[in-house]
């Protein structure tokens, strides 16, 4: 079949003209499906082994000054019930996951003016002396240049910003006039040549996302040469103006999953929420199809059914013990562990990190 030769192409030369990239998405088919899997299994078995590491994701705020219209947390949204953890319960959140072998903690929020420069420094110096054997990541969404410089000098090493879509026209879509995909594209060049491990993706059948937006999804990422790349299913927020839009796929994720595994053979790939909420398996089928990353929610279970970015969120309700050890047992029955390390992008695992002297 001519497109198995594609993925041969694509696991050769880690790229494919965009025509290529075309005719892999047009045709995607169960038999092509498990050839996929099984090439992006084996490189990302030569380059983790049989590793998954694990991130303890901490949901501190979910104010937002953003109104994207494809999220549950959108300032526009007068049904959310709002809150903040303070420098405090963060630094108990990051203990509890301490304990249970998380080493690197992911701060997500909405874009929240609250947590000012000054405010998120004092939160992230206050980690790094307490944890400095962990690796710190922020998800704060577009902050200035000047401000990424300051956090990063503070201590963190590494930012997730999904750049959503590589298309204006598609990201114009998705997002209120004042966002615009250069300042987003803008921000993720900042933040790579500041010396942050970058992170950036995209959600999967998001509305009104064609085939040619997703090619161009795969060409940005290769031009980018992120260390980490968050894909998901776009899964509709019953309070926002996509309520009623058809989620994305299983299948069309966990294609795109082994794309990327073969496109960056070393890049950190998470198993995403989204993808186990959309299956009840989702998670486990998305390291059988190249992810190598775990992001189990380390937030305080009182605040979990607040950060509720789409419907049916799995893991609100459980103690970050259950999560921990439930992930355990899911990696193990699929023949796969959980790696208690920070688990560094391999390209700069020979460097000291601050932190680390
Ligand atoms: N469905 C799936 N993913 C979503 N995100 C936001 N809203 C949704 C949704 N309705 C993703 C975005 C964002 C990340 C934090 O969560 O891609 O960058
Ligand atoms: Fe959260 Fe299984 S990972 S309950």
């Amino acid at each position: 079949m001519i497109v198995k030769t594609l993925i041969d192409k694509l696991e050769r030369n880690q790229t494919l003209a965009p025509e290529e990239f075309k005719q892999l998405l047009e045709n995607q088919s169960p038999e092509l499906f498990e050839y996929l899997f099984a090439r992006a299994r084996e490189v990302q078995g030569a380059n983790y082994g049989n590793d998954v590491y694990i991130r303890g994701l901490i949901e501190f705020t979910n104010y937002c000054k953003n109104d994207c219209h494809y999220c549950g947390i959108r300032n526009s949204n007068r049904n959310a019930r709002r809150y903040r953890l303070d420098k405090e319960q963060i630094l108990e959140c990051c203990q509890a996951g301490y304990e249970l072998g998380f080493r690197t903690f992911v701060l997500q929020g909405g874009e929240d003016p609250f947590y000012t420069d000054e405010t998120m420094v004092a939160i992230v110096k206050a980690i790094r002396e307490g944890f400095p054997d962990c690796a710190i990541t922020l998800s704060l969404g577009e902050r200035s240049r000047a401000s990424y410089q300051a956090l990063f000098d503070a201590g963190a090493n590494r930012y997730l910003l999904r750049h959503e879509s590589a298309n204006a026209n598609h990201y114009a879509m998705l997002h209120p006039e004042a966002m615009t995909l250069a300042t987003r594209k803008q921000c993720l060049y900042d933040l790579k040549d500041i010396g942050y491990q970058v992170g950036c993706g995209f959600m999967v059948g998001s509305p009104n996302q064609t085939i040619e937006n997703l090619v161009e999804d795969l060409i940005f990422i290769k031009e980018l040469g992120p260390h980490m790349v968050g894909i998901g299913p776009f899964i509709p927020h019953h309070d926002t103006p996509f309520a009623s839009q058809a989620p994305g796929t299983l299948e069309q994720t966990l294609f795109l999953l082994g794309i990327i595994r073969l496109m960056l053979p070393e890049v950190l790939l998470p198993a995403t929420t989204a993808l186990g909420t959309i299956s009840p398996k989702g998670r486990e089928l998305g390291i059988l199809a190249g992810a190598n990353v775990v992001m189990p929610n380390l937030s305080p279970g009182s605040v979990r059914k607040d950060y509720m970015l789409y419907d049916n969120k799995i893991c609100t309700g459980d103690e970050a013990a259950e999560c921990r050890s439930c992930m355990e047992m899911r990696l193990r029955k699929i023949g796969y562990q959980v790696a208690v390390a920070r688990g560094d992008h391999k390209s700069i695992n020979d460097k000291p990190t601050e932190g680390e002297e």
